[in-house]
């Protein structure tokens, strides 16, 4: 096969799309885009030059001037923001709710959807958000939508803010996570959805490694097929 798959992997906050699409990226050889950081960048660019999320004006010029691109090696997958490596700057927890507001603004999302089919339109390619199966790429050869019960993916979140140091109620985190669900529910343009054709997947109680291989033998047998028809 020439291409390349295109793969798509979507679901809610702290599914384990992330991992394991990076994961799975390394076992492939296939870039990563984590389109959520893509999300968070212009999230922090409208922090740092403090403008207001609500502000749609101001947000909709800062777009003619932001430079965002993804960089993967061996190890790291980076993200450059007016080529200023921020991928720790935007995992900060109030990022998060930032990103969620501007990923509303239609603007922002035919900015960001139009970069990532330039970096995608090769293929050989794993992308992980919200709306990868049903706008994105809505062609993609393999679609995943990751699921886990609210409480576990709050736990996993507040694991990892343990792990940075902060403190912070586990009610609060669990809040601030299903807030954030709704509001990527239920904007108008490219919602977080189930594509039709997407495999759901539960990941509730699965390791990374489990959840891994899980995706890992479906890709497989599709690039067989795929072989198999070429
Ligand atoms: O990208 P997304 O927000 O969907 O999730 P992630 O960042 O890949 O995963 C959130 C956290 O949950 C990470 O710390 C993962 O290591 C952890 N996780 C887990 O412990 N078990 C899983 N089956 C999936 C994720
Ligand atoms: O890792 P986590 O699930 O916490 O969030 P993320 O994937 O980094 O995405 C941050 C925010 O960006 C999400 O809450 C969405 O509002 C937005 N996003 C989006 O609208 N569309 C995407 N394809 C990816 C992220």
């Amino acid at each position: 096969m020439e291409k390349g798959l295109i793969i798509a992997i979507d679901g809610p906050a702290a599914s384990g799309k992330s991992t394991t699409a990076q994961l799975l990226a390394k076992k492939l050889g296939y870039l990563y885009i984590d389109t959520g950081a893509m999300y968070r960048a212009c999230a922090l660019k409208a922090k740092k030059l403090g403008i207001d999320i609500n502000d749609e004006e101001s947000i909709r010029n800062l777009l003619d001037f932001i430079d965002i691109q993804i960089e993967n090696d061996n190890s790291k997958n980076r993200i450059l923001l007016d080529g200023e490596d921020v991928s720790e700057d935007i995992r900060a927890d109030d990022i998060s709710s930032l990103a969620s507001a501007i990923s509303a603004i239609p603007a922002v999302r035919y900015k960001m959807v139009e970069l990532q089919r330039k970096m995608g339109e090769k293929g050989s390619v794993i992308l992980d958000g919200r709306d990868i199966g049903t706008f994105v790429f809505p062609d993609a050869e393999v679609k995943f939508f990751l699921t886990a019960s609210p409480e576990i993916r709050a736990k996993r979140r507040w694991l990892e803010l343990q792990q940075k140091g902060i403190d912070k109620d586990f009610s609060e985190v669990l809040a601030d996570l299903v807030k954030r669900d709704n509001n990527d529910s239920q904007r108008a343009l490219a919602p977080l959805k189930k594509a039709e054709d997407a495999i759901e997947i539960d990941t509730s109680n699965m390791t990374i490694e489990e959840q891994t291989e899980t995706l890992y033998k479906i890709i497989l047998s599709k690039l067989e097929e795929e072989c198999k028809c070429s």
